[in-house]
């Protein structure tokens, strides 16, 4: 068909998960990676190589990593922020030399303002960058993709609005330093969809907009919406977390990431647009709102998901 093709990064095991206080085990953060792969989805983030002592939720990932199936098809990134993240990474990558690699691909992130540099990175943005650079050009002669995330794209919460001639100049540089393509991370969740737009087209001055995703939390309820404007104004990979999980722990207050559920419904039927899954399949909605719900029993909550609650209710 003549629809555009939009591709889902499910973040539910990494952003989802690494604000959780109670202990979440290896096997059921496995088991939820291996849901969301048999429910059709591409890629799947599947935690991260932080420390320790800064996201104590991330610490089992190399378990993770080692125990869940490999789906055919299927991309698992995981999300490191410094040279140490990358040489725990590829040691593990290294003990498992004879089999399909356990993940393919990176994400490093920085962000558009001082204050979140150093909440989330202990350093400030032009110093993330440039302990960045060796990070990526070393991931990539490992072989590994590398994509980038730039945070609080719209607004941050320890110095208010963020200009986007900023953000735009920061996604740049990820670019140009290797990243394959840059989310723009809403990450508290109060952006509306002109604010949105006007980023958007900003930051195309600076990256073609097929190397741009849109990562939008739902502190407002404006996420769903935020989504739908960046596919107007040509972004084609969209950030997305089952049930509605998550948040970050250096934002506070701010929500889940905007459900998976709710986008594959507000994009079901569209004449535009369709949302494409693992191997040439869809991403089966009636499964992940039973993940969504499932995940969100273990942690003791009802899914934040709407399209996850009407359905689950039908
Ligand atoms: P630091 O304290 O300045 O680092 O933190 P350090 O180099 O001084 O290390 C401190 C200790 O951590 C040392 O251990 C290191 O060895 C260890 P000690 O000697 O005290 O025993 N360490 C590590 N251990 C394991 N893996 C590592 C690692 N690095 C150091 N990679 C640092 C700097 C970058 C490490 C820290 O700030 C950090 O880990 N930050 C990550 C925070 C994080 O994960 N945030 C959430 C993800 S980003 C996000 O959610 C936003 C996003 O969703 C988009 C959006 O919504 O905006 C992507
Ligand atoms: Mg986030």
């Amino acid at each position: 068909s003549s629809k555009q093709m939009i591709n889902l990064v499910e973040v539910g095991p990494r952003d989802g998960l690494q604000n959780e206080k109670q202990a979440i085990s290896v096997s059921t953060k496995a088991e939820l990676i291996n849901r969301l792969a048999h429910a059709g989805v591409k890629t799947i983030e599947a935690g991260s190589f932080v420390s320790p002592k800064w996201v104590p939720q991330m610490a089992g990932t190399s378990e993770v990593l080692s125990s869940m199936q490999r789906h055919s098809g299927v991309n698992y990134p995981v999300l490191v922020p410094n040279k140490k993240g990358l040489e725990n990474l590829l040691s593990l990558l290294s003990t498992h030399k004879d089999k399909p690699a356990l993940t393919e691909e990176i994400a490093v992130f920085t962000a558009a303002t001082d204050a979140f540099a150093k909440a989330n990175l202990n350093t400030t943005v032009s110093h993330s960058l440039a302990n960045l650079g060796p990070v990526i050009r070393e991931a990539l002669d490992a072989g590994l993709r590398v994509r980038g995330y730039l945070s609080v794209v719209i607004e941050c919460p320890y110095s208010g609005r963020v200009d986007a001639r900023v953000v735009r100049d920061v996604a740049r540089e990820l670019s140009e330093m290797g990243c394959y393509e840059v989310s723009l991370g809403e990450t508290v969740g109060k952006g509306t969809p002109d604010q949105v737009a006007e980023m958007i087209e900003e930051v195309k001055k600076g990256v073609p907009v097929g190397q741009l995703a849109g990562h939008f939390h739902d502190t407002f309820g404006t996420a769903v919406a935020n989504v739908l404007t960046a596919l107007e104004h040509g972004i084609r990979t969209i950030d997305s977390s089952v049930g509605g999980l998550g948040g970050c722990p250096y934002s506070p207050g701010a929500t889940g990431n905007v459900a998976t559920e709710d986008v594959l419904y507000a994009l079901k039927h569209s004449s535009k647009y369709h949302v494409a899954g693992n191997n040439e399949g869809t991403i089966d909605l009636e499964q992940m709102a039973d993940i969504g719900w499932w995940i969100n029993q273990q942690l003791g909550r009802e899914t934040a998901s709407r399209a996850g609650k009407a359905l689950h209710s039908q």
